[in-house]
């Protein structure tokens, strides 16, 4: 049921808006309106054209037409800082603070406040900002220096700044991404009482529970398109997703029974001081098996140390019968290790590199067989996977930072599938991709299964560990508290064993 407003209600609205780069047109009619007090959610393929969207508001991008209103004025932004100064802030999901100034002098930077004398006051700015934290309800030390804050704290941070600059709306593009279950329910928590204070948000996610537990009102986008609002209450996640994708979607775990062959994977007493312990397990081919566990359990960092970027104290990392000696990604690599890292965008690409190259770069050296790459091979290379994955892309020839977020990661996961390797380790394979291209992941990784690899799972979404793996294995602080096979693992077993000690699990 797509609902008609009163105009004069909404503190934002955006009607038409089109933005084009070159041949690519990013958004078509990029409509939307908040109205104070709601929490309205933007959702969408990857690619649909949302942060292109929320880039127009936040005053980066300038539409090249449409109609855009806040507090029922017209406006243009030139800058960033235009759109702040009438009250719309903007928080990414990696959030820009200085890193060597304090947590308040980021908050007040190039406003700080002035003292009787009319000099500037870094008490007055230090208490200003206690009391932003303690409306807040977090404790977060205004004294001390951004560096080394977790992410879910410096989004805190910049929305301590918002509200210090009397933001009427706050727009945040998928601010959960990369915050844990506790992280996420804070930062609801502060977004629920800036609504209750008269603040519109606009909140953007893949996650339909999220979206479904904080939101107000859904506005739909598909192919850079306005598509409608519904009220949360009155809609179905069914209604969302079929809008989303305007076509039937498969099943979202395809799973297929592949035989299971050797070991390929065998870690025997894994040891890192402090950050994990008698991590010991193997990886069969055909196998899937899923690292579950909350979020700082270890399991990236036990990932991290059999893939060679970090050392471990203790214990073996063998490959088809063959220890790893070296401890480099290069040796991993050669024995036959993919991985597909958590923070993708960070490590798993060259920005600037174009779309074909990045998915290659493993390739390389199958692809320059006779001592030159040619261009063609490895356009076909890339083609080929970038069409499994539905890579959305004008060109195989644009830089991979043109790409939307989750297309990002899907050239990062093609470039890993290329290599064709004996043991995968996929890290949250699915964060930040959108539902359609959830189950092609899901069934490439069953395929690849199917093929003989042996497949390391991290993921802490309980649906895709319980829909994709043979065996899950639990970890707590550090250890290995449940080993399940897939006919015995519950969400409440996995779940058990993810929060219990390891006393309380054993018995
Ligand atoms: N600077 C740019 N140059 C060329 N194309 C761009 C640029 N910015 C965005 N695009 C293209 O515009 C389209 C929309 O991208 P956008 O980032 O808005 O998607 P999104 O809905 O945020 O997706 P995601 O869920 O993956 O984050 C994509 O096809 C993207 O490649
Ligand atoms: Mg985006």
């Amino acid at each position: 049921m797509a609902e008609q407003q009163a105009p004069g209600e909404s503190v934002l609205s955006l009607v038409g808006a089109a933005k084009s780069f070159g041949p690519v047109v990013a958004l078509a009619d990029g409509t939307i309106d908040i109205r104070p007090g709601e929490i309205h959610a933007l959702v969408g393929e990857n690619g649909a054209g949302k942060s292109t969207l929320v880039k127009i508001l936040a005053g980066v991008h300038q539409p090249d037409s449409g109609d855009f209103r806040v507090a029922g004025e017209l406006v243009s932004f030139k800058s960033p800082a235009e759109s702040k100064a009438v009250g719309v802030s903007v928080i990414y999901q990696e959030p820009t603070l200085f890193p060597d100034l304090t947590v308040a002098e980021n908050i007040f930077i190039g406003r700080q406040p002035k003292g009787r004398s009319g000099l500037i006051s870094r008490r007055e700015m230090r208490r200003q900002a206690r009391e932003l934290f303690a409306r807040l309800g977090v404790p977060i030390d205004p004294d001390r220096v951004a560096e080394g804050l977790s992410i879910a704290d410096q989004q805190i941070i910049e929305i301590a700044k918002a509200i210090s600059l009397d933001a009427k709306v706050l727009v945040m593009d998928e601010p959960t991404a990369a915050l844990s279950g506790v992280e996420v329910e804070r930062l609801f928590g502060v977004a629920r009482g800036l609504r209750d204070k008269g603040a519109g948000i606009l909140f953007i996610s893949h996650r339909f529970d999220e979206v479904f537990d904080l939101t107000d009102r859904i506005t739909v986008m598909r192919d850079g398109r306005y598509i409608s609002t519904h009220d949360t209450h009155t809609v179905t996640i069914d209604e969302i997703v079929r809008e989303m994708v305007g076509r039937e979607l498969g099943a979202l775990f395809p799973k297929v029974e592949a035989p299971i062959g050797d070991t390929v994977l065998k870690v025997s007493g894994l040891a890192r001081a402090g950050v994990f312990s008698n991590i010991t397990f193997d990886v069969k081919a055909g196998e899937i098996v899923a690292l579950s566990g909350l979020v700082g359990a270890g399991r990236t960092e036990v990932a991290r140390a059999i893939f060679g970027i970090d050392p471990y104290d203790r214990g073996t990392v063998t490959l088809s019968g063959r220890t790893l000696a070296g401890h480099s990604p290069q040796a991993a690599i050669a024995a036959g290790i993919g991985m597909v890292p958590e923070d993708r965008r960070k490590q798993g690409l060259v920005m600037d590199l174009s779309v074909a190259k990045n998915a290659t770069l493993t390739l390389r050296k199958k692809l320059a067989r006779f001592g030159l790459i040619s261009g063609k091979r490895e356009r076909a290379a890339a083609e080929e996977w970038s069409k499994v994955l539905q890579v959305k892309t004008g060109s195989q020839d644009y830089a991979v930072s043109t790409l939307s977020g989750g297309n990002q990661q899907k050239v990062v996961i093609a470039k890993w599938l290329a290599t064709e390797p004996k043991l995968l380790i996929v890290d949250e394979p699915t964060r930040g991709i959108d539902v359609g291209t959830k189950s092609e992941v899901h069934r490439l990784i069953s395929d690849l299964a199917g093929r003989g690899i042996a497949i390391l799972m991290i993921s802490s979404e309980l649906p895709e560990v319980l829909g994709m793996a043979d065996r899950v294995l639990v970890m707590h602080e550090g250890r290995i508290t449940a080993e399940l096979p897939r006919s015995e693992a519950t969400a409440e077993r996995i779940m058990l064993a993810a929060t219990a000690t390891l006393e309380e699990a054993a018995r």
